[in-house]
């Protein structure tokens, strides 16, 4: 697999593999594209790497974003969808400058159902890697482009 420029994969301290920028990412830029696989559910795969895009749709990431953690107060946006040919896409976007050696962390924003504890340690962690006040709805809208 090539190596995405600007990101790297390293033992992270909130869970397991994490990654973090080796270059300054400012604000609202474009990190990088993610390179995925769409599958629905009813198909038999480890969803743990896959975002949601709608309910019973599914990216799964398969490139280094994959290792991208959760934080209740992110640096990292992702925009998601699927594209009129039937085809998911994800990106990953800064939320604010973004500095070498800082991990990247979006908010998972789970549904209910599939709530984890949150490590993340960010002063206003939720406790629980879980959808604010939005029950069972997709985490990403579905955008054509
Ligand atoms: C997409 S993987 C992220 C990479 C993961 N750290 C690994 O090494 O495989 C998602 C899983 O990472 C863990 N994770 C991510 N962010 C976390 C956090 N803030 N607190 C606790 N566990 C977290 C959870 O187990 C979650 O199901
Ligand atoms: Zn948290």
């Amino acid at each position: 697999m090539a190596r995405l420029p600007g990101l790297q994969v390293i033992r992270s301290p909130v869970q397991g593999y994490g990654v973090i920028a080796t270059r300054r990412w400012k604000a609202g830029s474009v990190i990088t594209n993610v390179d995925g696989v769409l599958w629905r559910a009813g198909e038999k795969r480890d969803d743990r790497y896959s975002l949601i895009l709608d309910e019973g749709v599914f990216f799964d990431m398969v490139d280094q974003t994959r290792w991208v953690n959760h934080s209740c107060e992110p640096n990292v946006v992702v925009e998601a969808g699927v594209t009129r040919q039937g085809n998911g896409w994800a990106q990953l976007q800064a939320l604010r400058t973004i500095e070498p050696g800082e991990e990247l962390f979006y908010d998972y924003a789970l549904p209910e159902a599939l709530k984890e504890r949150c490590h993340c340690r960010a002063r206003t962690c939720r406790g629980w890697i879980v959808e604010k006040g939005k029950r069972g709805q997709a985490t990403f809208p579905i955008r054509p482009r």
